[in-house]
């Protein structure tokens, strides 16, 4: 196997060489979703993306974005103690949401998933980003130690059978449980992006 090696990509419109090798790889690993309009669009729209790349020698392997995002204090009578919470200064907190994230299947189960969970996470912790949500799969995320029950508002209403795959982490374990509604990037508000 090729060494791995995971560097950024800069965000900003992705050159045509970045985005045929992309398109190819979001193809071979989603072949029932077309994600690559999402990849593109976020790279073009959204300042301070977070976007790395896992190299197989000359080949793409894998990619992940993490999107910049904050959790929103949610307003006052929605608050768990709206007795004791009404006067709290209402708060953003820095959080990112994770996804999309893809290996080609060729070089599935060799880790390189997690290779670019993690460093998307080091990369954050550098820059004072306090949690991260997901929308995926339980069973794979709670490998890299997300949990569900986040009290975190979506950007938009979930599938009550999709409850367990809204997920979060916090990087700083001193840091409380967040509360409060992720407010995203507007690439992020299409409700079809959360929704079957
Ligand atoms: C999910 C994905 C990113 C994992 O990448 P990877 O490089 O194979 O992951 P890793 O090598 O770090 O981890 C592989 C382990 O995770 C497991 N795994 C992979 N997908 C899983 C899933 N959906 N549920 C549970 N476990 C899963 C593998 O079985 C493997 O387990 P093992 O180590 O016990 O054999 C990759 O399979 C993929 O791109 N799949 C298609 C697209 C996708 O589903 N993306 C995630 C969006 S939520």
């Amino acid at each position: 196997m090729a060494e791995i090696e995971i560097d950024p990509l800069e965000p900003g419109p992705l050159t045509p060489v970045e985005a045929a090798a992309l398109e190819a790889l979001y193809a071979s690993a989603f072949p029932e979703e077309d994600l690559f309009p999402l990849v593109r669009r976020l790279h073009a729209e959204v300042p301070g993306l977070v976007s790395l790349r896992a190299m197989a020698g000359e080949t793409l392997a894998g990619h992940v974005i993490f999107t910049p995002c904050t959790i929103e204090d949610l307003p006052a009578d929605h608050r768990p103690n709206p007795k004791t919470d009404a006067d709290a200064p209402a708060q953003a907190t820095s959080a990112a949401l994770l996804g999309p994230l893809c290996v080609a299947p060729e070089h599935q189960r060799q880790g390189i998933g997690s290779a670019l969970i993690r460093a998307g996470h080091e990369k954050l912790r550098s820059l004072e980003v306090a949690h991260v949500l997901v929308l995926g799969d339980p069973a794979y995320y709670s490998r890299h130690g997300f949990a569900a029950g986040a009290d975190v508002e979506p950007p938009s209403p979930l599938p009550e059978h999709w409850r367990q795959a809204w997920q979060w982490l916090t990087l700083d374990p001193s840091l409380p449980a967040p509360h409060g509604s992720l407010t995203v990037p507007e690439t992020w508000r299409d409700p079809a992006l959360w929704t079957e």
